[in-house]
């Protein structure tokens, strides 16, 4: 994309001097001439020949000289990985992201790891209407489709955490749909990857079992898994091993404790017109609902 736009710039830049200083050039040599002598009959050769070279020659061939270096870019940009690239399903929802690595059995949500230094295959998809998936510093805007998958391929060359955003309106909500990506060494993300592939841990203490029993007992199943629990719901993000993520709602809010509560008490004041409804819970199941999540690493 640089080699793009470089070239772009200056062919841009010298298009745009030249143009400067003759319209200035020909505003200086007006001053002083008879306003009021009518226009010629017929154009001089010698201003036809501007008017053909700088119109019409000059556009057309730095247009052509822009469509053959995008040409040449676009072939440069890969349109598949290898086949022993690490495989990420990407599926996107009003508004956020499921997140799939299908040779691990991982599903998880608005976060994804990928290894440092290898191409990785991003199979994208929509579940309702139009998205468009982006990391600006990584990859560009791919369209995310409701009527079929489009496979991108992404090479991360520095270590980070990097920031993900939806880059087609798609609702209320467009605004905070993001993700986090998160470039690190091989081994390190199949680590990650075994991690997230175990059922979820069972609740610690209490509090914890009380906010397990809140949760498995309320709506919340219906629209939530977590793994090793009878919670198998697809509506809504996975929470299996939600307090692995370091934001909720789709990279809105920190994932702490106190955020957690104010998403579970009513979504809306957080992001309105989410799916997700309120939670008539009194405070006591809230607070033990929120150790038991808190719990889910
Ligand atoms: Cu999804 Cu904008």
């Amino acid at each position: 994309m640089a080699a793009l736009w470089w070239p772009m710039l200056v062919l841009g830049v010298v298009a745009f001097v030249v143009f400067a200083g003759l319209l200035g050039w020909a505003m200086l040599r007006r001053r002083g001439a008879d306003d009021d002598a009518p226009p010629p009959d017929d154009i001089p050769p010698g201003r036809r020949a501007w008017l053909v070279g700088a119109g019409v020659v000059q556009p057309t061939v730095l247009v052509a000289v822009t469509f053959g270096l995008t040409l040449a870019a676009m072939q440069s940009i890969p349109d598949d990985a290898p086949s022993e690239a690490l495989e990420v399903h990407v599926v996107a929802h009003q508004w956020w992201y499921e997140v799939r690595y299908p040779d691990h059995g991982v599903v998880t949500a608005n976060e994804m790891r990928l290894p440092l230094d290898e191409p990785v295959r991003l199979t994208l998809s929509s579940a309702d209407v139009v998205h468009s998936f982006w990391i600006p510093r990584l990859i560009g805007k791919t369209d995310m489709l409701p009527d079929g998958p489009t496979i991108a391929v992404v090479h991360a060359d520095e270590p980070g955490t990097y920031a993900g955003r939806c880059a087609e309106f798609c609702g209320l909500q467009h605004t905070r749909m993001g993700f986090q990506a998160i470039v690190e060494d091989r081994a390190d993300v199949e680590a990650w990857l075994e991690a997230q592939a175990e059922p979820a841990p069972p609740p610690v203490g209490a509090t914890a079992q009380q906010g397990q029993e809140v949760f498995l007992g309320s709506t919340c199943v219906e629209c939530h898994t977590v793994a090793g629990t009878p919670a198998d719901g697809d509506r809504g993000p996975d929470l299996t091993h939600l307090a692995s993520r370091s934001t909720i709602a789709a990279d809105t809010v920190a994932n702490t404790p106190e955020q957690l509560e104010a998403w579970i008490r009513n979504p809306h004041d957080v992001k309105e017109g989410v799916d997700m409804p309120p939670s008539p819970l009194d405070d006591d199941d809230l607070a033990a609902l929120v150790a038991y999540l808190g719990g889910l690493e």
